[in-house]
């Protein structure tokens, strides 16, 4: 078994090689699985001029599971005026070549941070809930874009929402097939009040219900799914909803546990292979400091023995050590309270490994 390594850029270097060390305690350096890095982002781009080279492309193909840390530091500092938007410097497309089209992002509250969260203890407290986010489609790749100029030379930026049924119904078994082995309670979230696109969407949603009839299927309209998740989370246990409202959904839902340092996500296809990654991004302000969480990315480390893997008893010792550790008070600067034990990132990396370690 191969796993690919991308560290990509700012913080995601620093998170991924204490999610890297965690790996190796688990796997005790066992010979069956080989850990292979690869440069993506601005790394790969001085080195090759591109930010995703065909050689980290190739290894990313080959991986049975990819690692993945971040990247986009550069992004809006180099932004001249009708450039094409990068595409997060090489993931759209890796997510599209890899054919993964089912995002997973879960959003739970560790009991020991719930004074991290901006929301009032009762409203979070016990909060377990998994956004699945169609990840292939959508106005992310829908043609035709561009930005054109008319005879007067004004210019208008355009993009296309599109899902196809059979788009749709992938994504919705993900959808009821999690929910099954969860609370059985689904939300699906359109804008069906507006768009053809999510007219289609709800239908074929609820069609698919039939085959699922022990979960319960909802359907709410985007505006409205992002002022509930707000005022009372928990009603929620699967949310699926496309590429676009569910990039925003699920920021907003990591928040809700005060932490986004501390959320994984894994993207997944029809088969076994995924690509694991921390929820946050490369943040440039504190990139390089040994200060970032690496718990999203060990996390991440976790959910691909699990699903990638069925290392089931690993992944569970992973996330059992993370429980462990923020008990015994570890805690880095984004989770900091006072009387806590303020670690840097590897030692924070060192602790979890010394508890999975412990038997
Ligand atoms: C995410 C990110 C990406 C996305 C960006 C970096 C392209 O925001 O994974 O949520 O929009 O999908
Ligand atoms: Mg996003």
């Amino acid at each position: 078994m191969m796993i690919a390594v991308l560290p990509g850029d700012g913080i995601g270097k620093e998170v991924t090689a204490q999610a890297v060390k965690v790996l190796q305690a688990v796997l005790l350096k066992s010979h069956a699985y080989e850990i292979r890095e690869a440069p993506i982002g601005s790394a790969a781009s001085e080195a090759t001029g591109d930010r995703l080279p065909q050689s980290t492309m190739d290894l990313a193909c080959a991986a049975d599971a990819v690692l993945f840390g971040a990247i986009g530091v550069q992004e809006n500092k180099q932004r001249v005026p009708g450039q094409r938007p990068s595409g997060g410097g090489g993931l759209l497309r890796l997510r599209k070549e890899l054919n993964l089209f089912a995002n997973f992002r879960p959003a739970y509250m560790f009991p020991e941070l719930i004074s991290a969260s901006t929301l009032k203890a009762e409203v979070v407290e016990g909060l377990d809930l998994m956004i699945i986010r169609e990840l292939n489609g959508d106005v992310y790749y829908g043609q035709p874009r561009g930005i054109e100029a008319n005879p007067a030379g004004e210019r208008t930026g355009f993009n296309t929402m599109r899902y196809s049924e059979s788009e749709v119904k992938r994504i919705g078994h993900a959808a009821f097939k999690t929910a099954r082995q969860r609370r059985k309670k689904l939300c699906s979230v359109d804008k069906a009040n507006v768009l053809e696109t999510s007219v289609l969407w709800r239908e074929v949603m609820s069609q698919l219900q039939g085959e699922y009839p022990d979960v319960e299927l909802s359907h709410l309209y985007v505006d409205t799914a992002a002022m509930e998740l707000m005022r009372d989370p928990k009603q929620f246990d699967v949310i699926v909803t496309g590429n676009l409202f569910g990039d925003i959904l699920s920021d907003e839902a990591a928040m809700l546990t005060g932490s986004i340092g501390m959320l994984p996500s894994a993207s997944l296809g029809e088969g076994r292979k995924g690509l694991y990654e921390p929820v946050h991004g490369t943040a440039p302000d504190i990139a390089g400091k040994n200060l970032a969480n690496p718990i999203a990315s060990i996390l991440s480390a976790a959910m691909m023995l699990r699903h990638s893997f069925d290392l089931e008893e690993r992944a569970v010792r992973i996330e059992e050590a993370v429980r462990s550790v923020l008990r015994q008070g570890f805690r880095t600067a984004d989770i900091f309270q006072p009387g806590a034990k303020r670690v840097s990132t590897e030692e924070m990396g060192d602790a979890i490994v010394e508890a999975c370690r412990r038997p």
